[in-house]
């Protein structure tokens, strides 16, 4: 994995962990809990701790402290869940010192493995799935009576969109705002459509309001989260599952009639409505699915300097064959038109992706095709993953995991060294420019320093000054490292 000094978005934080503390009202028990995975567990956390918080919980940082511990988990890879197996393993420990500690797994882990984490292993007594949170209260309640307590079920219209999050991983200055969630696409080595179930949209109202409610506190940049923002679609009567795809179809591409058209509510749309909450409220998104982005988002973008100008756009393979056993609804020829769109269109925008390297049957050539690719896209940022295959989805079911670890680590590290010549290229590409940074904290390097970064979402470092996180400064890049522009503020 590639990474600056930034504030790392979405998929980059695959196995990451953070712990988060907050104080609730009446603070009779205390609660620990832990996140791993995408930045939207680090969401549906925040929603999670709104929840306990609501009944008289306050947060710890030290576990052996906590009444609750509640780890919320991802699934994605095989080596992101034996790195949770042992965490569980170190709870339980703690258990052990502290008899009465309820100990639960929520989010994609616990989808996908449900009841067995209690029956086999007995390491939780809670196993909660992503649509679950209303009701984790009676599932402690249910322990608390002595029962193990489980619920995975998936919703269609769950988007806990009235729950307020309560911000735990807090700079004060950015914040995530999930819009949807779930997925359809059924890429075929996924299993988010198995942990996180049916793609649903949230109502764009009480995005607007969160996202209002966030600039009033102080917050001056918000990532609006899904698994695939470009099919967000809210009409009237709800859910698009209940339109006619045709009609899904035309609204998503902006083909109706404007009476027509006004009915929907599109990511497009979307993006427009929160940008004029304020022109200093930053707008970024992720993640952006090759198939479904439209040149309606592209343009939304370029009307609103505060929509900031990267597009995190996964390719997986270069190789067209691979992108078809992948499923994933586009082949090369179809990715660099889409990449030339944006070029066209904005041509300032940075780019980033997600490539899996060593998926089912990939030959040298193919590898070969992703490197080229990468060449051609000229990608800002890339996180990289060697193929890992997951039980129940169609790769598993239908293809022989048959290239060897030895060559996935060998591939990965050709396209791991080759981003980094990347994305060394393209952040030298901003020296001697003017940048427009919103400052988000101080440096890791240095407490002298301040951080933040462009509408490109390169991280840029800088000499503190008078200056306070939250605000908005011209930084002119007079040096940098291969992926963190460093300079100077001037007036
Ligand atoms: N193996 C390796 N990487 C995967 N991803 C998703 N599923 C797998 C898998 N089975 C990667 C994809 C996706 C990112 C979130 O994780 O690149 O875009
Ligand atoms: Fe998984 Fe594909 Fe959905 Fe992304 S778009 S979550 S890779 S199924």
């Amino acid at each position: 994995m590639i990474e600056g000094e930034l504030k790392v978005i979405d998929e980059s934080r695959q196995g990451e962990s953070i712990t988060m503390e907050s104080k609730g009202k009446s603070s009779s028990k205390k609660l620990f809990l832990e996140s791993y995975g995408c930045s939207m567990n680090f969401a549906d956390s925040e929603v999670v701790a709104a929840i306990l918080i609501g009944q008289g919980f306050e947060t710890t940082k030290d576990m052996n402290d906590a009444d609750v511990i509640f780890v919320n988990t991802c699934a994605i890879r095989d080596n992101a869940e034996q790195k949770i197996r042992s965490r569980l393993f170190e709870f339980k420990k703690a258990k052990k010192n502290k008899p009465g500690m309820i100990i639960g797994i929520l989010g994609c882990m616990a989808e996908r493995l449900k009841s067995k984490l209690l029956e086999e292993e007995k390491l939780v007594d809670i196993v909660a799935g992503p649509d679950s949170y209303r009701d984790l209260p009676n599932l402690l309640v249910q322990v608390e009576n002595g029962h193990r307590a489980v619920n995975v079920l998936l919703s269609r219209e769950e988007t806990y969109a009235d729950i307020s999050p309560v911000r735990l991983d807090k700079n004060g200055v950015t914040a995530f705002v999930s819009i949807m969630r779930g997925c359809d696409n059924m890429c075929s080595f996924c299993v988010v459509p198995f942990t996180r179930g049916r793609e649903r949209s949230r109502d764009p109202e009480s995005i607007i309001n969160e996202a209002k409610q966030l600039f009033e506190d102080g917050y001056r940049e918000v990532t609006l989260l899904g698994q695939n923002v470009d099919s967000y679609l809210w009409w009237g009567g709800g859910q698009k599952k209940e339109l006619a795809v045709e009609t899904v179809h035309a609204a998503l591409n902006h083909l109706l009639k404007p009476e027509e058209q006004s009915k929907y509510t599109t990511f497009a749309d979307l993006l427009e409505l929160v940008a004029q909450v304020n022109p200093e409220l930053r707008v970024r998104f992720s993640t952006s699915n090759p198939r479904d982005m439209t040149d309606a988002v592209l343009h939304s973008m370029t009307k609103y300097e505060n929509i900031c100008k990267y597009i995190h756009l996964p390719v997986q393979s270069g190789n067209s064959r691979v992108l078809a056993k992948m499923n994933r609804g586009y082949s090369r020829e179809d990715y660099i038109k889409r990449i030339e769109s944006i070029r066209v269109i904005m041509p300032e925008c940075s780019i980033s992706t997600d490539i899996i390297t060593g998926f089912c049957s990939e030959t040298e050539e193919e590898h070969q095709d992703t490197l080229s690719l990468m060449k051609w896209s000229k990608y800002f940022y890339a996180y990289m993953f060697s193929y890992s295959e997951r039980p129940g989805t169609a790769a598993e079911k239908k293809f022989e995991d048959d290239i060897s670890t030895e060559v996935k680590a060998r591939r990965l590290q050709e396209i791991v060294d080759l981003q980094r010549l990347l994305s060394e290229e393209q952040t030298k590409l901003g020296l001697g420019k003017i940048h427009r940074v919103l400052i988000e904290s101080i440096s890791k390097k240095s407490t002298d320093m301040f951080c933040g970064r462009n509408t490109q979402n390169t991280v840029v470092v800088f000499p503190k000054g008078n200056h306070k996180r939250g605000d908005y400064v011209n930084v002119l890049a007079t040096n940098c490292t291969s992926a963190t522009l460093i300079g100077e503020v001037i007036s």
